[in-house]
Formats: C-alpha cells, structure tokens, sequence
C-alpha cells in the first residue's frame, strides 16, 4: 500500500498503447477517415493518453456531456467539472457513421496520432455549454471564445493513443500519474501539496508554496504547459523560472517539479474541480487554491474556486483544497503576509498588476525583489527585452 489518495473514481486509464498493439494500431489507422484536431483537442488527448483524465476513456458521449454541463456530474454520479469534447463541422460529420473508427490527426506535423471508436455524434448547444461552465457566454472570455470557434458537432468514443505529441522531448519535467505516483511512495510521502501555476512564480505564489511546504510531506510543483492565452508568458521561459527559484530557494528533496500538457480553460471555479481531479490522480492530497484560481479578467469573485469545494458531496474527491487568502509583501512587517497575518492598511502592500508589471518590463524597469526574486526578474526582462528564444 503507498498510502497514497486513490485515483479520482478508483483507477489509472492511461490510454497510450505501446508495442504491437501500437504497431497494428497505427497500419490500420492509416486506411481510416481522419479528424484533425484542434491545440485543446490535442492537449486533451494527451491527457488521456497519460491518465491524468481519468477515468475518463475517450471524449465524452452526450449523456455524460449534457451531465457534466448542467449538473458537474458524469451521468453515473461521478465528479466532473468541464466536458471533454471532440468537435467537428456539421458537413464532416455527415461523413462519419456512429460505430466506425476515426483516425484523430495531430495539426502539428499532420501526424496521425490515436484511434477513436466513434460511439455517437451529437450537436450541441454552446450558448448553454458556456453558460454553465464558464458563467458568461461573453466571447471574450478565452474559453467561451473557443467554444464558438468549434464545430457545431461534438464525436464521442473511447481512443487509443499513440503519441504524447512531442512533450516527453520538449520537457524533460513532462509525467504521468502513475510515474508521480511512483516518486512520492519511494520518497514516503502521503501529504502532498499540489501547486497548479500558468504564470512564472512571483513572491506571492512562492509563499503559498512555503506555507504548505511546513504542513506537508512534500511539494508537487505542477505548471500547466499547454497553449495560453495571448499575453501569458510561454512555458519554456516560465520553466527557467520555476528550475531557477527551486535551485536558490527551496530544499531539493522537498520538491518535485513536473508539468501537464493541458490548456487553460480559465473557467475559475469549474476549473480548480479540475485542477484538484488531475492532481488527485498524480497522488497529491491537497491542491492550493489562492486568490482567483484559473480567473481571468473579472468574471470570477476572488474566492469563487474555493467556494465551489463546499458544495461537494463528501466522497467527490479524495484530494482537498489547501485554501489560501490573497499574499502580498507588507512593507511595516518586513515580509510576506495575508490579511490573516497583517493588521497594516493597503498602503503598506505591495501590489503590482499583471498589467503593470508587464509595462515595467517591456520598459526595462526591474519591479523590487519583495514582489519577485532577482534571478525570475532576469529571465523575464530578457524575454520582454526580445530575447524569446530562451530554452
Ligand atoms: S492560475 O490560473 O494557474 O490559477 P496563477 O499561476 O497566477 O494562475 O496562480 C497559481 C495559484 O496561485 C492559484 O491557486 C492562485 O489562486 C494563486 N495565487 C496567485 N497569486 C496570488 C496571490 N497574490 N494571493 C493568493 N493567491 C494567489
């Protein structure tokens, strides 16, 4: 016994064939009907193939897609906070018959990359969808964007994978939950600590890391490197970021860094549900949720993703919520604090917008190091500097 959370409805899926299987796999995806997918469909489907879905099995059928919107619930009852879907336009699904196999393409390189069972076809209702999953059927929120730039038909059926995409090779931190799993039972850890991060790590997040470091057995540090939204910083910059902070600021042997290939669907509250499944199955006991969890603009209060967690039903998930109150620097205390910590008014704060700091960087001006670590300030002027190509 590991003594680990069980993965979130009892059991890894991975979903990528390796071997002959693999080899007889791919002969016969090649004779096929092909569906090219889109970068979330992509990132979605690596997902599976690595299990961090689980125990998902494809992309989903209508019963569990109209379940999932309207109620968070698969149609047997179980957790599940934003569909996974596959779309298509109307003209090509007119092509496609439910009970045949689909062989699903990789945009990038054109490579067939899985076999899909096709169970069913189904339209839906995006007003709907991004009403219930993302509270605003508003297109500039970048989910509900997405949303409308799909195909009007979602294909649903279970897949084999054949390919991770690229990702073991891009990242050399890339994991899958059964390998995670693997590292905490050798290093005796069962209190883990989940940190989903999409930015570099400023003061702020690398507190709410140190305070769950001093009740926890370990840290799982578990950026998303999936596509971002314009205005994001790319993964590979906010990698040095994150090796570069471990290096100088944490205990090695208290800390694993790994990262997840999905995208950002920046739907706040459904989304941290999410975040906490995936990391319940990668074996962590807690995931962090700070100020605006996966937010975006302001379409969600400050504390919505922790809210959500109340809500459950008390088997939904085995892993918890480790919530955190908004941190900043406090200059009159002289370190990093909450409002649960600080009695000094906002003027004594440190806040730097999104926004702000990235005029100051474009700039060349260099924010204090009470809101960011000198050695982060550095990757990150060079790349606002025009230096993109930083590996
Ligand atoms: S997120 O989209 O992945 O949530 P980000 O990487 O900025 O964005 O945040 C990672 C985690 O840190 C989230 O749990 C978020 O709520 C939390 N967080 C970020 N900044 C703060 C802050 N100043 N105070 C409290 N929590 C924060």
């Amino acid at each position: 016994m590991s003594g680990l959370v069980p993965p979130h409805g009892g059991k890894l899926r991975p979903l990528l064939i390796t071997g002959m299987e693999r080899e007889e796999s791919i002969a016969e995806a090649k004779t096929l009907p092909k569906v090219w997918l889109n970068s979330r469909e992509i990132s979605d489907l690596i997902m599976l193939a690595t299990g961090a879905f689980s125990p998902l099995t494809g992309f989903m059928l209508r019963d569990d897609y109209k379940s999932v919107v309207s109620e968070m619930r698969m149609k047997n009852g179980l957790l599940w906070p934003i569909p996974i879907t596959l779309s298509c336009s109307k003209e090509q699904a007119a092509n496609f018959k439910e009970d045949q196999k689909l062989a699903l393409i990789d945009p990038d390189g054109n490579k067939i990359v899985a076999v899909m069972s096709l169970q069913e076809k189904y339209p839906y209702d995006k007003n709907f969808e991004a009403l219930n999953v993302f509270g605003t059927n508003d297109q500039e929120h970048p989910g509900v964007k997405n949303i409308y730039r799909q195909g009007e038909i979602y294909l649903g059926g279970m897949v084999t994978v054949f390919s991770e995409g690229g990702y073991p090779e891009r990242f050399p931190e890339f994991a899958r939950p059964q390998e995670t799993r693997d590292i905490f039972t050798e290093k005796g850890w069962t209190n883990i600590a989940a940190f989903q991060t999409r930015n570099p790590m400023h003061r702020s997040h690398e507190y709410l890391t140190k305070i769950a470091l001093e009740v926890s057995d370990g840290l799982f540090l578990h950026p998303i490197v999936g596509k971002l939204k314009e205005g994001d910083i790319p993964a590979e910059v906010r990698m040095e970021c994150y090796r570069v902070l471990l290096e100088n600021y944490y205990p090695k042997d208290r800390v694993v860094l790994k990262v997840y290939p999905m995208e950002m669907r920046y739907g706040g509250p459904r989304e941290a549900l999410l975040h906490a499944i995936i990391r319940q199955n990668f074996g962590c006991s807690h995931l962090i949720v700070g100020r605006d969890h996966a937010g975006v603009g302001n379409y969600y209060g400050p504390f919505d993703a922790q809210n959500i967690f109340d809500g459950l039903r008390a088997d939904d998930l085995a892993i918890q919520p480790l919530k955190l109150d908004v941190t900043f620097w406090c200059n009159y205390c002289g370190c990093m604090a909450s409002p649960k910590t600080c009695p000094h008014p906002d003027e004594y704060h440190l806040s730097i917008s999104g926004t702000r700091l990235r005029e100051m960087m474009v700039k060349g001006e260099r924010p204090p190091t009470e809101f960011s670590r000198k050695e982060v300030l550095d990757i990150l002027l060079r790349y606002y500097q025009g230096e993109r190509a930083i590996r």
